[in-house]
């Protein structure tokens, strides 16, 4: 089954918005000859709309790094997912374990932002993955099957059809420490398989499933040939516009 390839951009807490509107640029002119790879970068808050401006008709998507479930109303500090559709956004990441490590995100916080962002037309990118107390208690599986159970609560394979999973192991985020190509596959596997007994086998086999965790052009082709992984959730090295086209080029 051939499935979309995704590589998306995470900037986490970096640009101000002419250098990312500068980085932008970059990445747009470096993708130019891109026509099977989605691309998709997700700046901080602040420069969406300004991005958006920049990659114009291109092919490179834009998307959020978080939201906040409600439509409106006095909740300081928080943005809707109506507010980062109007940017021109179609893509949030949701439940990244910095989200859920720092800022107190649960399964049931997650549930709740999956389903408005696809009230709200968004695609949600859902990130799950064990840290290295569970990868080495071996209980991987049980926790990404928590997150996995608890983040599509509710949800039908109609609004499945919407969603990308990013297996991100938290060990290997900023870290430098890749999971191999083989630690990746079995658990993306994993991943696909419980999303087959919860959804169906339509929804298992087509899943867009991502894996996130210090990708970089020296590892994205072993990553990216393994059977389940379906494209990248890229970090550090997607603030930089050669680095983050090589590995969109490698996907292609
Ligand atoms: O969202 C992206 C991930 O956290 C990966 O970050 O590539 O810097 O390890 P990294």
């Amino acid at each position: 089954m051939k499935r979309q390839i995704v590589i998306a951009g995470n900037w986490k807490m970096h640009k101000t918005n002419s250098e990312a509107m500068q980085l932008a640029n970059q990445v747009r002119i470096k993708t130019m000859d891109i026509t099977k790879t989605q691309i998709v970068i997700c700046p901080p808050f602040t420069a969406l709309a300004p991005v958006y401006e920049v990659i114009g008709d291109s092919r490179i998507h834009l998307g959020a790094q978080n939201m906040f479930w409600e439509k409106e109303g006095a909740f300081t500090g928080e943005i809707s997912a109506g507010m980062i559709k109007s940017t021109g956004a179609d893509y949030v990441i949701i439940g990244h374990s910095e989200r859920r490590q720092y800022f107190g995100e649960s399964d049931e916080t997650v549930n709740k932002k999956v389903k408005a962002a696809l009230e709200n037309g968004l695609k949600p990118i859902v990130c799950v993955g064990e840290t290295l107390e569970e990868r080495e208690a071996n209980i991987t599986l049980k926790v990404v099957s928590r997150q996995i159970r608890g983040a599509f609560a509710d949800l039908s394979a109609e609004q499945m059809k919407k969603v990308i999973v990013a297996y991100e192991p938290v060990w290997a985020i900023g870290t430098g420490k890749t999971a191999t190509p083989e630690q990746a596959q079995q658990v993306h596997q994993e991943i696909r398989q419980l999303l087959t007994e919860m959804f169906g086998s339509e929804i298992g086999e087509k899943m867009v499933i991502q894996y996130g965790g210090s990708v970089k052009p020296a590892n994205a082709e072993s990553l990216l040939s393994q059977p389940d992984i379906d494209g990248a959730l890229v970090g550090g090295a997607c603030l930089k516009a050669d680095s983050f086209s090589e590995i969109i080029h490698i996907a292609e």
